[in-house]
């Protein structure tokens, strides 16, 4: 059974997913049923990293979601509109859909995963959150018996990298942001990153994972790094801490209510993180997510969160995920009912 994937976007992660899924060295044996069928591109005469054949590539995307031997849309195009309207369309159109787009998921995960359980079609998206560190799949399964407390993270490397480099070298936001810049650690509009909008799009996907139901954005208070000062860190050291920028979604006691109501802290801002807890430790661009849960207690994801290699397995490992389900219900189709354990139910948010 061979799964025709449609890519959206050739940019660096689709480069990177393309570069696993075309490899010939035998990293999974699902990869050799994955084929890249289409490939949505801005410009078709773009030099590249990779070699694909010319005819799979189009600047139609459009044309990509309607195809009917596309199987899977692998969205990488980022930002709010076309994605949506891609995905969605992709959706009625019956195909599956990995997306490493948080903004689309944080603003529209309802209505995408409303349509995408009446389509009876898989919606994974384990890249949008922690690049490579995989905390989706765990969060939805492996931990899913968990009643959460609360998950704190540390999910935007760009300002992680900032922050860094202030504590290690003293110096201003300004200046190590021009410079994080220089170097390609910082976008050239650093907005989404440096004013915590990025980790509230990462958080609000989190919360709706740990706790059910849809998080709003604009239940997030977000409060980015731009006002951190070389002497408020310097200082924290002192006292013993160090500053980071953490998402925070936490359970708690309503403090205005007698009886014992819960809400839900959702909240981004530089915090002070004590140096002997474990998100005080990660540094430059890494990202770690921490989970507290009854029974398991604290659980703590750390790897690179973000890059080609890194997201491109996110992504590759969702398409796998899709590509195994298949295969096991079209062989469960042929042969007996459908053990329940071997389908997957990535499709409930
Ligand atoms: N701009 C993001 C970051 C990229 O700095 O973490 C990964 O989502």
């Amino acid at each position: 059974m061979t799964v025709k994937v449609g890519l959206l976007g050739l940019g660096t992660v689709g480069i990177g997913t393309a570069k696993i899924l075309l490899d010939p060295a035998e990293r999974h044996p699902l990869v050799k049923a994955v084929e890249i069928y289409r490939v949505g591109v801005r410009s078709l005469d773009k030099p590249r990293a990779i070699e694909l054949p010319r005819d799979r590539l189009t600047t139609d995307l459009q044309a990509i979601v309607t195809d009917p031997n596309v199987d899977v849309v692998v969205e990488l195009i980022g930002g709010l509109e076309p994605a949506r309207s891609l995905i969605l369309e992709a959706i009625r159109q019956g195909k599956h859909v990995v997306t490493a787009n948080k903004a689309v998921i944080a603003r529209y995960g309802d209505e995408i995963f409303t349509a995408a359980n009446e389509a009876g079609v898989y919606v994974l998206l384990e890249a949008a959150v922690g690049g490579g560190i995989p905390v989706i799949q765990p969060l939805k399964q492996a931990l899913g018996v968990n009643r959460i407390q609360a998950v704190t993270g540390i999910v935007n490397g760009t300002t992680n990298y900032i922050l860094t480099r202030m504590q290690e070298e003293g110096g201003d936001f300004e200046a190590i942001l021009a410079d994080a810049q220089k170097l390609g650690y910082a976008e050239a509009d650093p907005t989404a990153d440096v004013d915590g909008l990025d980790a509230a799009d990462k958080i609000a996907i989190l919360a709706s994972l740990a706790f059910g139901g849809r998080i709003k954005l604009e239940d997030v208070f977000c409060e980015g790094i731009r006002h951190v000062s070389a002497s408020d860190i310097a200082y924290a050291d002192r006292l013993g801490f160090v500053i980071k920028l953490l998402a925070i979604a936490r359970r708690d006691t309503c403090p205005m209510s007698n009886e014992a109501l819960e809400q839900l802290q959702l909240r981004v801002h530089p915090t002070l993180v004590p140096k002997h807890h474990p998100l005080a430790s990660v540094n430059d661009v890494y990202n770690a997510i921490l989970v507290e849960g009854d029974p398991i207690g604290q659980v703590m994801f750390f790897g690179p969160g973000a890059g080609e290699g890194p997201t491109a397995s996110a992504v590759v490992s969702d398409i796998l995920n899709i590509v195994g389900t298949l295969q096991s219900q079209s062989v469960a189709a042929a042969s007996e009912p459908q053990n329940p354990l071997l389908a997957c139910t990535h499709q409930h948010y």
